[in-house]
């Protein structure tokens, strides 16, 4: 736990920190292990409870392991009426998997939102942290297979 443990003193051991201190973890495993939150509570003092409610809150957090790759789309209004569930539809097609679902060599994590705040770019699609604006269900390969080259390069 060396990396925690480092991560945890970066942040002066202060409970205050602890959304950053959660973001850093997730950033080395991207999700939050259980044992992992366990040991931070110990370093910092704070009730696994207290750690879990912060990180069920945000929805940026994830308790359960994701794929490499986290594909989000917009389910907000805007995004709604220009097609998303179509381009849903598609990704769980392509991807074999459900929303909130990840594929079996672990590279993608599917999941939706409400409102990016984008909404003229509506649909979009986030891949990481790169919007994809004006998505349609064709795109949908070509983006796909965008970052399974990423991962071979
Ligand atoms: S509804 Fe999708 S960005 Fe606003």
């Amino acid at each position: 736990m060396k990396k925690i443990d480092r991560i945890i003193k970066h942040h002066g051991y202060r409970k205050e920190r602890i959304i950053q201190i959660l973001n850093d973890i997730q950033s080395i495993y991207n999700y939050l292990p259980k044992d992992v939150l366990e040991y931070a509570g110990q370093r910092l003092g704070m009730p696994l409870s207290g750690i879990y409610s912060i990180a069920t809150f945000y929805s940026a957090f994830s308790l359960k392991p994701r794929g490499e790759h986290l594909v989000t789309v917009c389910m907000g209004t805007a995004c709604h009426v220009r097609g998303a569930p179509s381009v849903l539809s598609r990704l769980e097609d392509r991807l074999r998997i459900e929303t909130g679902g990840t594929t079996e060599d672990n590279q993608f994590t599917l999941k939706t939102v409400n409102c990016l705040g984008a909404c003229a770019l509506a649909p979009i699609v986030v891949v990481d942290d790169e919007y994809h604006g004006q998505t349609t269900v064709n795109k949908v390969d070509r983006l796909l297979k965008e970052y399974e080259k990423k991962k071979k390069d």
